[in-house]
């Protein structure tokens, strides 16, 4: 797909539900008794194979264009599936799931596409195994497809390495099935959304700092859910209209929970021009518009405890680093390597690709800003995240530029480009 460039963008955008939120209310409705309605759900492909993974599970969910309906089966209702379940391209998905399938008292196989079949799954199997799971990589290199025997397990205290929300909520949703209390420390908060979303269905869950803890067997009780609009879709116009000149861009109904907003803080340190309206909650989730207009950045340094807050925005902070003044340094974002593609290489190739200088290292990135780019052929590798973060520097491009195989933003954007050119002016 050709985008050109822009002279300036105007008006106001809805931007769909968040992703994370729309997995968490569907399992958890899953899981629990009675009515769970769920209303500004993202129907992005990811979301979708959550919901074609319950169902399979013997969980009835309508999905209507306004709200999906879970008929909960409660906490140890689910069923075997007949077929293998299929994850798709999500990382959520297979993972949040493997926790569950590994308390129940059958067996499941689970996967997903080519990229899902590549990421690390020893994050999560190595913990469950610590509680006694039955859980294995089927080909033998704790990848997917992976084989869940389902069982008895035991609660235990993991110190997780990774700052991951999917590890965490992974170890958080077997605790249910656990014989005593599971807790989770991490070496950075990630989001948090299970917390506050499994409180709601009413888990017994607390948290202290890094440390997430959970008691088993609660009795959890359907929810009517609404869904924030998702911080890192909004992040693409809130660059957008930084990036353009002449630009003034009304983003509605962001969720900014504190463990999600660092894209909203890093663009702040590289002087963005940023204004908080209408700050109110969504099912416990701390929601605002942000009016954003253009103006000139600053180079930055983004590092340590912020990192897993923006970690799937770098692709776009680095675009906009690519159009700041001076040099941004981008550290402690290894986990960049093992998202949907290994967005170190995709970002580094594709930015240089357009001509900006920039060089990647062991775990971020080093750029100098202010060179001007240029029309290129971007390759997203199938990874959503760089097609829409590519499309955002090509309206600031020389001749614009081509996004090749650019449907994959359907996995968590499927109207992005439409919602894209409703902006022109
Ligand atoms: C997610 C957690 C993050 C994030 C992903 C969604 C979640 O992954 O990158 O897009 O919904 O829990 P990690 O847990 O691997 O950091």
């Amino acid at each position: 797909m050709f985008i050109k460039p822009s002279r300036s963008l105007k008006g106001e955008i809805h931007i769909p539900g968040d992703k994370s939120i729309s997995h968490r209310s569907v399992m958890f409705g899953a899981l629990a008794d009675g009515l769970t309605e769920v209303t500004h759900f993202l129907h992005g492909a990811d979301c979708l194979s959550t919901i074609s993974c319950f169902k399979q599970l013997g969980v009835p969910i309508e999905n209507t264009k306004d709200c999906i309906r879970i008929y909960g089966k409660g906490l140890h209702g689910l069923r075997p599936s007949a077929a293998i379940l299929d994850a798709g391209n999500s990382g959520t998905t297979i993972r949040l799931l493997s926790g569950i399938l590994a308390g129940q008292p059958f067996a499941s196989t689970l996967t997903g596409d080519a990229s899902i079949q590549k990421r690390p799954m020893k994050r999560i199997i190595t913990p469950l195994r610590e509680m006694g799971a039955d859980i294995s990589g089927s080909s033998g290199n704790d990848c997917a497809p992976l084989q869940i025997g389902g069982g008895r397990l035991h609660g235990i205290h993991y110190t997780s390495p990774v700052a991951s929300a999917q590890v965490k909520s992974c170890v958080l949703l077997a605790g249910l099935y656990a014989d005593d209390t599971t807790s989770v420390t991490e070496p950075s908060l990630s989001r948090n959304h299970t917390e506050l979303m499994l409180s709601s269905f009413g888990a017994q869950i607390t948290s202290q700092g890094t440390t997430a803890c959970i008691c088993p067997d609660p009795k959890l009780t359907g929810q009517k859910i609404e869904v924030p609009g998702d911080i890192s879709s909004a992040a693409y116009f809130l660059a957008a209209a930084l990036l353009v000149p002449n630009s003034e861009i009304l983003i509605h109904d962001v969720g900014i929970n504190p463990t999600r907003d660092g894209i909203i803080r890093a663009a702040a340190a590289m002087q963005a021009d940023i204004t908080k309206l209408n700050e109110h909650t969504i099912s416990k989730e701390p929601v605002c518009d942000l009016l954003v207009r253009s103006c000139s950045l600053k180079g930055t340094v983004i590092e340590g405890d912020i990192i897993p807050a923006l970690i799937d925005e770098i692709p776009i902070l680095a675009v906009m680093a690519a159009f700041a003044d001076g040099t941004t340094v981008i550290k402690d974002a290894a986990e960049l390597k093992v998202k949907e593609s290994n967005r170190i290489e995709t970002i580094v190739t594709n930015l240089k690709a357009m001509g900006a200088d920039i060089t990647a290292t062991d775990d971020g990135m080093i750029i100098h800003g202010g060179k001007p780019l240029h029309h290129a052929v971007i390759d997203p590798r199938n990874d959503h995240r760089i097609a829409m973060a590519f499309a955002i520097a090509s309206l600031c491009a020389e001749g614009g530029a081509e996004i090749r195989h650019a449907e994959c933003v359907n996995i968590s954007y499927p109207k992005f480009y439409e919602d894209l050119n409703s902006l022109y002016f």
